[in-house]
């Protein structure tokens, strides 16, 4: 499993890579907003030369002519098996990174430093690495972790509300699924963030990200190949938000994706008779903190048609994992699509009720 380094201080950070980089070349491929000269200038105290490469991001990078590109760029600059490859960038550099270093001569070293929230909190762990193709995201990839994830939270600052917010996402997911004081915690932040309109401190950042990246590598430590049930949880409110992200055409962030994701499940919980409305309402209380656009002309027969060809789709049956109540996750198969339906309508209705209402 990778080693995590979480904190605010980005040279000191940088320093304890010095175990997998000491000697070595180093290739940096980095989000091209993101300032790396600290990084570099740290970096060549130990690496025995360090080149890099800068990425215009957008989701459209995570795709096979990156992949040459990229894969070229190694070549033409001599890194071999001993090189490391270094991600400086959200979850879209680490996907694509990640698949990059797996691939290149059949696997180099790599670590990742996530720089949006998103990527601190969950896609930096747990291996999960790739690119998309028309047909549909991630659909080429690999299960290939990085020997480090260096977390420094400091990079959360500069980063869109927007992004901010659709990190939260995943934050909300860990708290509803596994940890009914973590959502508490959260309540707190949320209401500063988005209500109050304050910074979160450094160190508020840190217990975040740490809580999440413990849930995570507890899952994925058990189940890294997604094989026995259990990393399949951390498909919460999933199974709708790639469906929608796909039927908005991608118009919204994948955490704000989540966030809507994750109020369908939450209905379609209450719908399947797992969870009580008292406890339904609360969660939903909870993301409801969190900025999300709306949706555009949302039809619910379409997110459940782009559904069924959801890689996840077992033998025709849709598994959804949905709630008892707050960290008490379940796996339901015999979800009808009239309950589906019933749950993405309900949502809706609910948002556009609330936008009325907030408009009168
Ligand atoms: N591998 C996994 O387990 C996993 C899990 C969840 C999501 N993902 C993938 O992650 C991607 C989404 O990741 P994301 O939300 O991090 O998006 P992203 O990488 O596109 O970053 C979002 C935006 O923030 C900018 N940015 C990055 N760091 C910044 C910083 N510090 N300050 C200011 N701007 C900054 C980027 O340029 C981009 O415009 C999707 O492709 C999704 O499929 C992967
Ligand atoms: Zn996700």
């Amino acid at each position: 499993m990778s080693q995590l380094i979480i904190g605010s201080d980005l040279k000191n950070l940088v320093m304890k890579t010095r175990p997998w980089v000491e000697g070595r070349k180093v290739f940096i491929i980095s989000d091209q907003k993101i300032q790396t000269r600290k990084l570099v200038q740290s970096l060549e105290r130990f690496a025995a030369s360090v080149a890099e490469m800068n990425i215009n991001v957008s989701e459209q990078v995570k795709s096979f002519s990156y992949v040459e590109r990229l894969t070229g760029w190694l070549a033409a600059r001599g890194a071999n098996r001993d090189s490391i490859i270094i991600a400086v960038g959200g979850g879209v550099v680490g996907d694509l990174v990640g698949f990059v270093a797996g691939i290149y001569m059949r696997g180099v070293d790599w670590i990742n430093v996530p720089t949006t929230l998103l990527g601190q909190v969950d896609s930096c762990l747990g291996g999960k690495t790739g690119i998309n193709l028309t047909e549909g995201k991630n659909l080429v990839g690999l299960i290939y972790p990085p020997s480090a994830i260096v977390c420094d939270v400091q990079f959360i600052e500069s980063l869109s509300l927007r992004d901010q917010a659709s990190g939260f996402g995943e934050i909300i997911k860990y708290a509803l699924l596994f940890d009914s004081q973590f959502a508490e915690e959260i309540e707190v932040i949320l209401k500063k963030r988005f209500v109050d309109k304050q910074d979160i401190s450094s160190s508020e950042w840190i217990r975040v990200v740490t809580r999440c990246l413990k849930w995570k590598s507890k899952i994925v430590s058990k189940d890294l190949h997604e094989k026995k049930g259990v990393r399949e949880l951390l498909n919460f409110g999933h199974t709708f938000a790639h469906a929608l992200e796909k039927e908005q055409k991608f118009n919204i962030r994948h955490g704000e994706a989540v966030l809507i994701g994750m109020k369908m499940a939450l209905e379609l919980s209450r719908i399947r008779k797992h969870m009580k409305k008292k406890q339904v309402v609360k969660a939903q209380k909870l993301i409801d903190l969190v900025p999300v656009p709306e949706l555009n002309g949302l039809r619910p027969k379409n997110v459940l048609k782009t559904m069924s060809l959801d890689k996840k789709v077992k033998n025709q049956r849709k598994r959804f994992v949905l709630l008892k109540k707050i960290s008490k996750p379940l796996i339901d198969e015999a979800v009808t699509d009239q309950q589906i339906l019933q749950a993405i309508t309900l949502r809706d209705h609910r948002a556009s009720r609330r936008k009325r209402e907030r408009t009168v």
